[in-house]
This record gives structure tokens, C-alpha cells and sequence, in this order.
């Protein structure tokens, strides 16, 4: 862990507290923020860093002490068993979950539910879920553009030319007045990345996107997650996809116990694993065809 975590604390101890404040412009993760430091010394602030969180429902300890350091331009993959807590943690970092202890910091801002301005900081984060992450109501413009008008109080105008240009990135231009019914789950979740990503975040949360696809549609939205990383998109991924953690990932973070058992680069993790834990997981994946 860097040894920077007394400065953030200071730093976040100075800021106004969001929550009392509705507010905007006391936006507590300002654009400004994003700066260099003036500090001298080339230092780049992480994009998001988790300091010994700790995350228990009910007796079951979930995150125990988890530490981990996101930089811009990561593509970080989260691996390890169904349950390890791959989803508590982005839940976390998102502002879905409060932490028992420990701190989490986004751009040198320490941030917590009620604490900072939540929708200030989500406005900065893209997420997107395993299902369900359109509204079913709204077509696919309006589901694109919800967030930007709201959160972002961006003109009608601007948001739809936005949108047509995520949609032609995406090749979904033809499917802009559809309603998500309408759409195979493949296209439903490139829509959700779109529209995660419209409002150009610093920091894109993606959880097991794929995992509630049909086989053939997978390989549709790997490719999309692909060119964003590809792209320098900073991004925290939790994935079964183990090809894709090879291919893409700058790094791989296995949970395991808790914690960050064991991270490294794909070549390391996927070739030479340390850890007797780690190399039992991975043998379990092998087993069951999925690496
Ligand atoms: N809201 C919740 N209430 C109770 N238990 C939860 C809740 N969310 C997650 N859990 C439990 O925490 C553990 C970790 O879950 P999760 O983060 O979803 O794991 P993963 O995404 O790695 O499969 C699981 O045992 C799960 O049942
Ligand atoms: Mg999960």
C-alpha cells in the first residue's frame, strides 16, 4: 500500500461535508480536484484506493482488510470463487455499501455513503450489473440519456447528440428508439456500458457482465470492454471471463479469505501462481473448462 494515506486523510478532513449540503457546487469530488498536485514531486494520485476495508453482513465477514490500489488507465480484473466478495467490493466503491472499517478514496477524496455528496461521486463513476440495468419503460435514448439530463444537467440537444455517437461506437445506431424488450441481452448490456460510460466517468465498474449471456453473445460485449480498455478507460472488472482477464487485464487480483490473496500481471497469475490457494482455484476453473 502507498504511503500516502495520511495526506488523503488530512486532505478529505478539510473537505465541506456534501451531505448536509444538496447543493452542487459544494460537489465535494470537484472537477479541480483532478489536477496535478502542486506538490513538486511527480506524484500520481491514485484513481481509487481501498485501505483495509472491512464489509461483514450479518456474522459473515466478507472483506477483511482488503487493500487495493487502482491507477489511471488499470484495467484491474477481480477473480476468485462465487461468493469471495468480488460484488461487496465494487458495491463499496460505488457507494452502495457502507464499510464496517477502513476508507476508500476516489481522486484523493476519501468517500463514504451520506459522508460526500454520493450522486457527485457516482456521476464520476460508470457501473454496470450482471442483468437488469436498463429501465424497462424507457427506449434506448432515454434510457441513455436519463443520467446525463438529471445528474449531469446536460440540454436535451447535447444529450441525444451524445448519445448517437456511443450508440454509433457501439453499432447499435438502429436500435436508438427500441425498447429493451426488444434487444437481446448481448445489445442490452452494450446499451448499459454506453450509458455507463455517455458521461465519460473517470472510472468504469463493470460486474460479471456477461455472466447472465447466452454463450453466442458473450463475445459481443468482451469486444466492447476490449476497445474501451483498449482505449485507456480505467476500469475495476469482476469476471469469470478468464480470457479476458488474460488478454486485457493490467492486472488480476484474486480474492480469496477476504483480502487481495494474491495480484499480479495475467502472465504471472495465469502462468505462475504463487500461492497454494490461488493455484487450487485456477485448477478448479481448468477443471470445469473455463480457463
Ligand atoms: N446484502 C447482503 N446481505 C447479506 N449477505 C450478502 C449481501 N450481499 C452479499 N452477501 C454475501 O456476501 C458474500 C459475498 O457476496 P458477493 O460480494 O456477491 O460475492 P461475489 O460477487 O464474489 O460472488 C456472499 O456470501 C453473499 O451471500
Ligand atoms: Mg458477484
Amino acid at each position: 500500500m502507498s504511503s500516502n494515506h495520511g495526506t488523503h486523510g488530512e486532505n478529505a478532513s478539510q473537505e465541506p461535508n456534501a451531505a448536509e449540503d444538496a447543493n452542487p457546487d459544494s460537489d465535494p469530488i470537484a472537477p479541480q480536484d483532478l489536477s496535478s498536485p502542486s506538490d513538486p514531486i511527480a506524484f500520481q494520485e491514485p484513481m481509487v484506493e481501498l485501505v483495509s476495508v472491512w464489509k461483514s453482513f450479518g456474522d459473515k465477514e466478507v472483506l477483511r482488510g482488503l487493500d487495493l490500489t487502482v491507477q489511471e488507465g488499470d484495467v484491474i480484473c477481480l477473480i476468485g470463487a462465487s461468493g469471495c466478495g468480488k460484488s461487496t467490493l465494487l458495491r463499496c466503491v460505488n457507494l452502495l455499501e457502507t464499510l464496517d472499517r477502513g476508507s476508500i478514496y476516489f481522486i484523493g477524496t476519501e468517500i463514504a455513503p451520506g459522508v460526500v455528496n454520493d450522486n457527485a461521486v457516482r456521476k464520476r463513476m460508470g457501473i454496470v450489473f450482471q442483468s437488469l440495468n436498463l429501465f424497462p419503460h424507457l427506449n434506448v435514448l432515454e434510457n441513455m440519456t436519463l443520467g446525463l439530463r438529471v445528474a449531469h444537467r446536460i440540454s436535451k440537444a447535447t444529450a441525444l447528440e451524445l448519445a448517437k455517437e456511443w450508440l454509433a461506437r457501439f453499432n447499435l445506431s438502429d436500435k436508438i428508439s427500441e425498447y429493451p424488450e426488444r434487444l437481446s441481452g448481448g445489445q442490452q448490456q452494450r446499451v448499459a456500458i454506453g450509458r455507463a460510460m455517455i458521461g465519460s466517468p473517470d472510472l468504469l465498474l463493470l460486474d460479471e457482465v456477461t455472466s447472465a449471456l447466452d454463450p453466442e453473445l458473450v463475445g459481443e460485449v468482451l469486444a466492447l470492454m476490449k476497445e474501451l480498455a483498449a482505449g485507456g478507460t480505467t476500469m475495476l472488472v469482476a469476471t469469470h471471463e478468464m480470457g479476458f482477464a488474460k488478454e486485457v487485464a493490467s492486472r488480476v487480483c484474486f480474492i480469496h479469505g477476504g483480502v487481495i490473496h494474491e495480484s499480479g500481471r495475467p502472465e504471472e497469475i495465469f502462468g505462475s501462481p504463487r500461492t497454494e490457494e490461488t493455484q487450487r482455484f485456477l485448477a478448479r476453473l481448468r477443471e470445469g473448462g473455463r480457463l
